[in-house]
Parts: structure tokens; sequence; C-alpha cells
């Protein structure tokens, strides 16, 4: 029988629902078929740039699922477990950083915007039981990457200052939820009142709308032991608004590939900046330990069927979302 998949063919624009034949198990591997699968920049920036892409793909890194086969090689029964899937393939043995071959899981290799995805069986985890399946989709990617950028990278306290720039997006929102739940104090920037609210109902205890005279509002908050900042914006304003000695953590390019920084208040302020990508696979079960322990659940900001792909991609594409955005793919799925 075939499946069911996103594909974004060379050329298209927006990826489209076809019927594919449905994937193996090879030594190592497991099949999951997919319940729900988040939705992340990347998948819309591959659909994006489909104009360079040699051949079509099936994008996808988040999801959750039930192991439905696995390779002749695997031991132990996983048949019917309830999973979900950690998207950082090949990381390497060194926590700090990954190897060279370290890629993630959508592209090139097929994802989970499909009714079946191979995944070896190493990232592979039990699904946390308190969570829905859309919830549970929704953590992995941009879950484990704010994990990383609070913990391993930012190495966060309980009691310190963060501010979270850009705070209503996918892995901003679970930083917030991350850092609250760690005992931070948690400040955003946002863009929008609306946004600013769910903010605080998230966990943060205030921020400041990016509008006139905003870099003037946030100096009135005091200063910050950690920036996080996904957007690649506003550099020049964000770390002044660090302690000296504070950090800042870089994990994305929304706005732009490049910042420019003044190197005075770089050295003089003791500042760090640390690039952070993704998340080890230590940081992955160290992100659902914390899930299992804690009471905070991911934003699902919408849930829509796979036929609605294409629209979920510009839904995501116009950043009007708080949190995550979702494709159910099986029916029947919490
Ligand atoms: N390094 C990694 O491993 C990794 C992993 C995941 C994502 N990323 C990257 O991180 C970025 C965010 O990903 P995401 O999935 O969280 O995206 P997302 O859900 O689409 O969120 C994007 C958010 O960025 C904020 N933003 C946009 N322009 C901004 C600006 N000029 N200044 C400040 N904030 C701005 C907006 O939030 P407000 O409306 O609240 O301002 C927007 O909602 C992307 O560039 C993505 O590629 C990197």
């Amino acid at each position: 029988m075939l499946m069911r998949a996103a594909v974004i063919r060379p050329g298209s624009t927006e990826p489209s629902v076809e019927e594919l034949e449905p994937p193996m198990a090879g030594a190592g591997e497991v099949v999951v078929g997919v319940s729900c699968a988040g939705i992340n920049r990347n998948d819309v920036r591959a659909a994006a740039a489909a104009h360079e892409l040699a051949v079509p793909i099936v994008p996808g890194s988040d999801a959750c699922g039930t192991v439905v086969a696995v390779g002749d090689d695997i031991i132990g029964n996983v048949i019917g477990r309830r999973v979900v899937i950690d998207p950082g393939l090949d990381w390497g043995d060194d926590p700090r950083a990954p190897a060279d071959r370290f890629e993630i899981l959508g592209y090139p290799r097929p994802g989970t915007h499909a009714e079946l995805v191979v995944v070896p069986r190493e990232n592979v985890h039990p699904a946390p039981e308190r969570l829905t399946d859309a919830e549970a989709a929704a953590l992995p990617l941009a879950g484990v990457t704010a994990w990383r950028a609070l913990v391993a990278r930012g190495e966060l306290r309980a009691g310190e200052r963060v501010l979270v720039h850009g705070g209503s997006g996918g892995v901003a929102t679970f930083a917030v939820q991350i850092a609250a739940a760690l005992g931070a104090q948690v400040m955003v920037t946002t863009s929008s009142e609306e946004k600013l609210r769910a903010a605080v109902e998230l966990g943060a205890e205030g921020g400041v709308v990016r509008q006139d005279r905003w870099t003037e509002e946030l100096r009135r908050h005091g200063s910050f032991d950690l920036v996080l900042d996904s957007s690649g914006a506003d550099w020049d304003q964000l770390l002044p608004a660090l302690r000296r000695g504070g950090r800042l953590v870089a994990l994305g390019r929304t706005a732009g590939d490049t910042a420019s920084i003044d190197l005075h208040q770089l050295f003089w302020g003791q500042l760090d900046i640390r690039g952070t990508s993704m998340g080890s696979p230590q940081d992955f079960v160290a992100l659902l330990d914390h899930v299992a322990s804690s009471s905070w659940r991911p934003v699902v900001h919408e849930a829509v069927p796979l036929d609605m792909v294409a629209a979920a991609y510009r839904s995501v594409e116009k950043m009007g979302h708080t949190g995550k955005v979702v494709l159910r793919i099986a029916t029947g799925g919490s």
C-alpha cells in the first residue's frame, strides 16, 4: 500500500500531498507510523528554496507516533510503542558539538511530514505520557534547541534574569517555559501586546513590545544574565542589555544573516557570545526527563490535517503564531 506524504519538488513553491512507496527499515532502523508532526522554520525555508533542490524531498523533523516495523537486527519488542523522534542524526560522541556528518531529519533524509518515516532505533524515545500526540510532536526540534541554548550553552542558573528576543516563536516559547520552570526570571521582546500576554501566561514576568522607543523601555527593565536570540536582529540593543560577564546565545537568523556588534561593549563588558544548534542525544534525553517532571505543556497554535500542509507552511511563514503549528497525519491521534 502507498503512503501519503508532503513532498517539496524542485522548482515548486509549496509542499503538495502525494502518494509514495512506503519506506522500509534497514539495519538498526525502525519505521514510525506518524500520528502528528511539528512544522519548523527549516521546513518552510526548504519549501521557499525549492528552486535549489536537485531532487524532491519529504520534509519534517518532528513527530510523535507508533513504531510499526523494525529492521531485522533490532532486539527487544519496540513495535507498538508510542514514541517521539530525536531529529538530530549522527551527532557523534562529543556532547560539546556535533560531528561533521551531523544531519537534521527531513533533509536530505526523508522526514516526518508523511504517514511513515524511517529513523535509527536510537532516535526514538518514549513519548511523554502526559502530553497529547500534537503536543509531543511540537516538542523535539524546537524543544531540544531551547534546552541546549539555555542549559548546555547558556549555563542558566535558578534566579538568573533571562531575556528571550522574539518571545513567541517555536523555540522561544519553549525557552520561556523551560527557563521559568528552571527558576529563572524571564522577560521577552515580542511583536504585539497579544503575544506579550501569551508569554506572560507561559511564565514570563513581562517584557516589551518592539515598537517605537522599545529599547528605552527594555533598559528600564534592568540588565540580564542571559539573552537568547533566534532572529539575528538588534544585537546593538541586546549586548548592552547584558550585565557585565553576561552571555548571549545565538541560535537563528530569522531576520538576517549578519549582525554587527560594538567590540568595546564586548570586551569591556566581559561578554560571551555563544552559538548553538539543535542538541546532542544527551540534551534530548535531558529535555524529556525535564518534561516528565514539569507541568508546562508545549503550545500548539494549531493542529491541521496533512491535506492542509501548504496552508500550514504559509501560516508559519507569516509568523502570526505563538508556539508551534502541527500537522495531524493519522486520524485518531490525540
Ligand atoms: N540552530 C538551531 O538548531 C535552530 C533550531 C530551530 C530553529 N532555528 C532557527 O531559529 C529561528 C526561529 O525558529 P522558530 O522555529 O522558533 O521560528 P518561528 O516559530 O517561526 O518564530 C519566529 C519568531 O521570530 C521572531 N522574530 C521575527 N523577526 C524578528 C525580529 N526582527 N526581531 C526579533 N524577533 C523576531 C517573531 O517572534 P515575535 O513576534 O515574538 O517577535 C517570530 O514569531 C529560525 O531562524 C530558525 O531557523 C535554529
